[in-house]
């Protein structure tokens, strides 16, 4: 499974590129909004951080097929091929994504409730489809099990079209779609920071850098020992 960062701010990005093997960047309407910044500047600086060989997910934000695939070609145009335009999967979403499918854009559909929608938007042309794990457990429609019934009807089906797990709030949530098979996670830099977080890991670490700092100095390195 591939992790992706959530977010649309370029600092906490920036960060999280350079600690973590994070595949790219999904954003929303949302999250665009949060960082109170001009539209375009904001996805020419994550563009900047991440490069051209990350994915970056951009949604569009028209109501008709016309004006969803027009921007779609705007943002591709502007950010580069490795730019995935995400189209809700309204009608007017659905048509979007097969016109632009069909001439050669890679789409994410998203905002997904239920298995049926992903298979629509896969039928379409999508190359990834993005169900909400948490939005969906808030109201009681186990989030997880969408997931599982998505990456089950791609595989009953043969379809290439990926599943790109969206909306965590805690860690066992992307680890249940890991287990469910998911295809890619995008969560929160803060999610992917709790991943590392284990009280073993570190008291593990701790227990080491003490033992290490009574036996050889505190902050000494290998390097600092490698003439003796
Ligand atoms: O981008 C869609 C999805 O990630 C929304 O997440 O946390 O707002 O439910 P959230």
């Amino acid at each position: 499974m591939l992790f992706l960062l959530d977010t649309a701010n370029v600092k906490e990005i920036a960060r999280c590129f350079d600690l973590f093997p994070v595949a790219g960047v999904t954003t929303n309407p949302t999250l665009i909004a949060r960082e109170k910044r001009p539209f375009y500047d904001i996805l020419t600086d994550i563009r900047a951080v991440i490069g051209e060989g990350s994915m970056l997910h951009v949604q569009v934000v028209g109501t008709d097929a016309e004006t969803m695939v027009t921007e779609a070609k705007q943002l591709r145009d502007r950010f580069g091929a490795g730019t995935f335009p995400k189209i809700p999967v309204t009608p007017q979403g659905l048509k979007a994504i097969r016109i632009l499918a069909n001439s050669g854009f890679h789409v994410t559909a998203t905002a997904i409730g239920a298995p049926l929608q992903a298979l629509l938007a896969a039928r379409a042309g999508a190359s990834f489809t993005a169900p909400y794990v948490n939005r969906l457990d808030n109201i009681g429609a186990d989030g997880v099990g969408v997931v599982a019934g998505i990456v089950r009807l791609f595989s009953a089906y043969g379809l290439s079209t990926k599943v790109l797990t969206a909306s965590f709030k805690n860690v066992q949530q992307v680890l249940d779609v890991a287990l469910a098979g998911a295809h890619t996670a995008t969560m929160a830099p803060e999610l992917l920071n709790l991943i590392l977080h284990h009280p073993l890991t570190d008291s593990g670490v701790a227990g080491f850098n003490a033992d290490w700092a009574e036996a050889y100095g505190a902050g000494v390195t290998t390097l600092d020992l490698a003439s003796v």
